[in-house]
């Protein structure tokens, strides 16, 4: 993994000096999350959970910033919490909670939004993908503030590093700019994080298009791999993923090769072995061979989670216990530093 921005200071309020230090990251529950969430995100964060006090979010909230059904919406949550348990995260390391139990986030979110300039906002290049796919009249304003929300997620729990894709290094560093401006107009707040990005598995593409990035939204069925295919499923997908006319079995950065290259990319971070280690594997051999041992590795991987999800889900009180737990420490993180941006930005304090 690495950090990249790990030459940058941080800083912290005297109220959070003395602590472990913080790890928040979130995915959204819109539809069925995909290997790529795994690899970018929840891989990571099972590896990194011991080190930190994690954070781990469902951010509801940002997956409202495009129209969703409220029962899906409603099944989706409580699914990923099921899924992050399942893929590893443990609740004596980790606070795993529902980004719309914890009020603060709403309020830090719009606080952040009165001082974030609009060009900052219109730099970024989710908007711009999503809101292209989008009759112009439909897109919420939400869409286009959803990086400020995601700040307030990540500076309410003083966080130091923020595990995530490639996709989300530019709203990260849109969090470091709104922090390093908040505090230099209010005095120190906010602790400035760092973005952690995996080596392997920051940008698993589609495998049908190996050419843009894997997404939960995209409906074409050989589009995703996700986490809960029936591995018969899994394996059929792989073996019908785009690759080339070639036959050279190497890593590449050729987009013409993007195929063969987003396969090799899959096997190596299910596999955590190096890339000479793999391309030693493969050489002389096939594009068959190299789909069936990727579709066997992937599937090997997916077991176990798709055995442990299908007993948590059995287990529903435990995942609204978890819920209702993590809410109460979440919120009472959450408020500490709501109420010291409270009092910065002149706003009178209630009597309690
Ligand atoms: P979401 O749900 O779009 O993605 C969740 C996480 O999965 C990663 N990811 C991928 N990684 C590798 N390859 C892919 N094809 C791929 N697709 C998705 C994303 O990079 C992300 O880490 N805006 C965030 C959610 C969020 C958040 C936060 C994250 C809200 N608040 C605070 C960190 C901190 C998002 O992208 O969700």
């Amino acid at each position: 993994m690495t950090n990249q921005n790990s030459a940058s200071p941080a800083s912290a309020p005297d109220v959070v000096k003395q602590r472990p230090p913080r790890i928040l990251s979130g995915i959204q529950p819109s539809g069925q999350l995909t290997i790529g969430n795994y690899l970018g995100a929840l891989k990571q964060w099972a590896a990194l959970q011991s080190q930190y006090d994690s954070f781990y979010c469902i951010v509801d909230m940002h997956a409202i910033t495009v129209p969703q059904d409220p029962a899906e919406l409603r099944e989706a949550s409580v699914r990923n919490a099921a899924l992050y348990l399942a893929c590893g995260l443990e609740t004596k390391h980790c606070t795993i909670f529902i980004q719309s139990h914890v009020s603060a986030h709403s309020e830090l979110g719009w606080i952040l939004n009165c001082m974030t300039p609009m060009g900052w906002l219109n730099r970024m290049t989710q908007f711009k993908d999503k809101s292209a796919k989008m009759q112009a009249d439909s897109i919420g304003s939400g869409l286009f503030t959803y990086p400020t929300l995601m700040a307030a997620d990540i500076l309410l729990y003083q966080t130091d590093l923020v595990p995530v894709g490639d996709d989300q290094k530019q709203h990260v560093e849109l969090t470091r700019d709104l922090a390093q401006r908040f505090n230099s107009m209010y005095g120190e707040t906010f602790t400035i994080p760092n973005v952690m990005i995996p080596v392997a598995g920051a940008r698993v593409m589609g495998l049908d298009t190996p050419t843009a990035k894997m997404s939960k939204s995209e409906k074409a069925d050989g589009h995703a791999v996700f986490l809960l295919d029936p591995l018969d499923k899994v394996r059929k997908k792989i073996m019908r993923a785009t690759t080339d006319s070639d036959r050279v079995i190497k890593f590449s950065t050729d987009p013409e090769r993007a195929g063969v290259n987003n396969l090799l990319t899959i096997y190596q971070a299910f596999t955590e072995r190096s890339r000479e280690d793999i391309e030693a594997q493969f050489d002389s051999k096939g594009y068959g061979d190299l789909k069936k041992t990727v579709a066997e590795a992937v599937a090997e991987g997916l077991k176990p989670i798709q055995e442990r999800y299908n007993q948590l889900m059995g287990e529903k009180g435990y995942i609204y216990e978890v819920l209702k737990k993590s809410a109460d420490r979440a919120n009472e993180v959450a408020s500490t530093t709501l109420d010291l941006v409270r009092d910065r930005i002149g706003f009178v304090k209630p009597l309690r």
